[in-house]
């Protein structure tokens, strides 16, 4: 099987060194699988060429890629640029695998059904939980369960800078940088710390198990308002707060948000370390299922998009649910919120943070400035 690596940052390279490293093994089971080229762009060509020769080309080459390659490996963090590579692909059925949430979540309905219509393997297992496999799982989940829920924590990033400041007390930007240097952070980091890369994966989560909805109307709020303070506060509660995207199905359409929740800090979600990410997936007949690994990374996101190829070499991919569109229904809570907040919302005030009554999201989000934190408290709405 002839592969084109499309992007050579941290997703890329780690796939092409573990297909290097497995190789003999992998060829055990399957046809031997031969990158043939890797697509960037002009100016790390001239980089990548010293090392890689004629393997690597620019996408001014890429027709001629396409003529030669069974599959590409989609690893940019381009949106439209990556869609434009995967619809090319598969309008000429070559098998695709990407890395690339964003994409992805841009233009699932479009990608799916080229698939669908061209009898070609589509797989995104690394856009959603890094290195964990739960995107090939849950395509079989949700043809056998009516699938009433998913959540979790998705961006490790997040995870790591909170429990930095949980554990250490650290400094909010100083941990973001290392998140860059580790290669856990995006380009822009601004994605991950505002919960846009968190909402990505929960829409593609609620497209694979539950139903068409517009995934950039879910709710957002990250974690970019958070101080030193308000972790010390809840510390002493023994609470933490974690970045979490949760849908539910209800009669009213799908709840859907994402939003910092505050959580027993010995509970699941409380206890996930480092840029460890965990996806609960609640299905009628399996019951709760958690899946839980590294969310961000080199070697356990290369690890996903090797485990696609597999996949598609071996011609082992599942099908996928066919979705009928579902509304987004609003959500509601008690939240935390670190502002002078007033009026028959407010439950008490305690040392200075509002804690209100039970409330919809939306109707407190539109009193509070975008620069306000606030975090639901989690109730037993995942357990009803
Ligand atoms: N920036 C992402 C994260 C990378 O921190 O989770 C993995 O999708």
């Amino acid at each position: 099987m002839k592969i084109a690596i499309i992007g050579f940052g941290t997703v890329g390279r780690g796939a092409y060194d573990i297909l290097k490293d497995r190789k003999e093994i992998l060829a055990q089971y399957t046809e031997p699988i031969e990158v043939s080229y890797i697509v960037v762009t002009e100016r790390s060509k001239a980089r990548l060429a010293e090392q890689f020769g004629d393997t690597v080309v620019t996408g001014a080459d890429y027709d001629r890629v396409l003529d030669e390659v069974d599959l590409i490996a989609e690893a940019t963090g381009d949106t439209e640029s990556a869609f434009d590579y995967m619809k090319r692909a598969l309008e000429k059925k070559i098998a695709v695998v990407t890395a690339n949430k964003a994409a992805v979540s841009a233009h699932y309905r479009e990608l799916v059904e080229l698939a669908e219509k061209n009898d070609t393997p589509f797989l995104c297992e690394a856009a959603v939980g890094g290195g964990i496999p739960v995107l090939t799982p849950l395509r079989g989940l949700a043809l056998q369960n009516e699938i009433r829920g998913v959540r979790g924590i998705l961006n490790g990033t997040c995870n790591y800078l909170l429990n930095a400041m949980y554990d250490d007390g650290a400094d909010y930007a100083e941990v973001l940088a290392q998140c860059q240097e580790m290669g856990y952070a995006e380009q822009d980091p601004t994605d991950d710390v505002e919960g846009f890369d968190t909402r990505r994966k929960l829409h593609i989560l609620i497209e694979m198990a539950m139903g068409a909805i517009d995934g950039d109307a879910i709710p957002t709020r990250g974690i970019a308002e958070i101080d030193g303070d308000i972790v010390g506060y809840l510390k002493a509660r023994n609470k933490k707060i974690k970045l979490v995207a949760s849908a539910t199905k209800t009669a009213r359409g799908i709840e859907a948000v994402v939003e910092p929740l505050i959580v027993d800090a010995d509970s699941a979600l409380g206890v996930l370390p480092l840029a460890i990410n965990q996806v609960q997936v609640k299905g009628h007949w399996v019951g709760d299922v958690a899946f839980t690994g590294p969310g961000a990374g080199k070697e356990p996101t290369g690890n996903a998009v090797v485990a696609d190829i597999v996949t598609a070499a071996t011609k082992s991919d599942l099908p996928l649910l066919r979705r009928e569109s579902l509304p987004l229904a609003g959500v509601r809570g008690r939240y935390f919120v670190a502002y002078p907040l007033e009026g028959d919302i407010v439950d008490r005030i305690d040392d200075g943070y509002a804690i209100t009554k039970e409330i919809e999201r939306e109707r407190l989000s539109e009193l509070l400035p975008d620069t306000a934190f606030f975090a639901r408290i989690e109730g037993d709405e995942w357990n009803r």
